[in-house]
């Protein structure tokens, strides 16, 4: 494991019982019925993951993975390279009744075991604050493909990879990191997590900036065809400081008019033969 991949993964660990306990992660009202998934992902997933097998990359403690079962998906496996999320997304698996429909692998996405790696799924999903942890996107959009049967679906709920040039410490919006994809990671230091920004807890972490047309593009030559690609204002928690809470709960631009996109969305589907 590279020391980039090692330091994300020693941060993670760590995250893990702080959002667990956060208000906002909520575990008490998953486990009794609610979903951890936004309205928009409930509307655009049902119809494509009902009656289905599914993978979840970068699954974290599993609560996307089993809202996603209970959308009605036949199966649904789990994978991120944290034990301390495999470990609390088992025990919750088993908590809601989900553990005979659910699988949780603890691995590095490029090093996913080669057992596992031979399997293929109906649909891949990923969801918010994912993508970014990644080295390589080409390399993660073989292995997308790779899981995928022909005529499978990628399913991608993220941060707009325009937002992820914002200042997160600036009261007005202001641009501070990289839009197109680079090598080294941009590494940073904070107190405090996004699920508690208060908790006395100090990150360093990792990330890689993307452009959207990079990874349109990565899906493309990995084989697949793009059904849609939305773009949302608002965004589930109080990512930026110069955000302010709608009326849905949901966190968006002071005035819309002059705001940028969020959130995305992308469906796209690997192409037959
Ligand atoms: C912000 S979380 C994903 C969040 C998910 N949408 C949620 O809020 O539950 C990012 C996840 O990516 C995982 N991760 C980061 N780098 C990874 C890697 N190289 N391989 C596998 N998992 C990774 C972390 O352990 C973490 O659980």
């Amino acid at each position: 494991m590279d020391v980039h991949t090692k330091a994300n993964l020693k941060m993670w660990n760590r995250m893990v019982p702080i959002n667990a306990k956060s208000k906002m992660y909520d575990v008490a009202g998953f486990k009794s019925g609610k979903s951890s998934l936004s309205p928009h992902e409930i509307r655009e997933l049902r119809p494509i993951v009902k009656g289905k097998s599914v993978l979840h990359l970068q699954c974290h403690f599993g609560m996307d993975t089993l809202s996603i079962a209970r959308l009605g998906a036949s199966k649904v496996a789990g994978v991120d390279f944290s034990p301390v999320a495999i470990s609390l997304a088992r025990k919750l698996a088993k908590q809601v009744g989900l553990d005979k429909r659910s699988e949780f692998v603890c691995s590095d996405i490029y090093s996913i075991p080669a057992g596992f790696r031979k399997k293929k799924f109906d649909v891949v999903y990923t969801g918010g604050g994912a993508l970014f942890w990644l080295k390589d996107l080409e390399r993660w959009g073989r292995i997308v493909s790779g899981f995928l049967r022909p005529g499978g679906v990628l399913y991608i709920k993220g941060f707009h990879p325009f937002s992820n040039s914002f200042d997160e410490e600036a009261s007005e919006p202001r641009l501070r990191y990289p839009y197109f994809h680079r090598k080294e990671p941009i590494i940073n230091k904070f107190h405090g997590t996004y699920s508690e920004p208060g908790a006395d807890f100090e990150s360093e972490e990792h990330n890689w900036s993307f452009g959207m047309g990079e990874l349109v593009n990565v899906l493309v030559g990995a084989g697949l065809t793009i059904d849609y690609l939305h773009e949302f204002m608002t965004v589930g928690y109080k990512r930026f400081q110069f955000l302010v809470k709608g009326r849905d709960d949901r966190w968006g631009w002071k005035d819309p008019n002059a705001g940028v996109p969020l959130v995305f969305s992308l469906r796209a589907t690997k192409q037959k033969g």
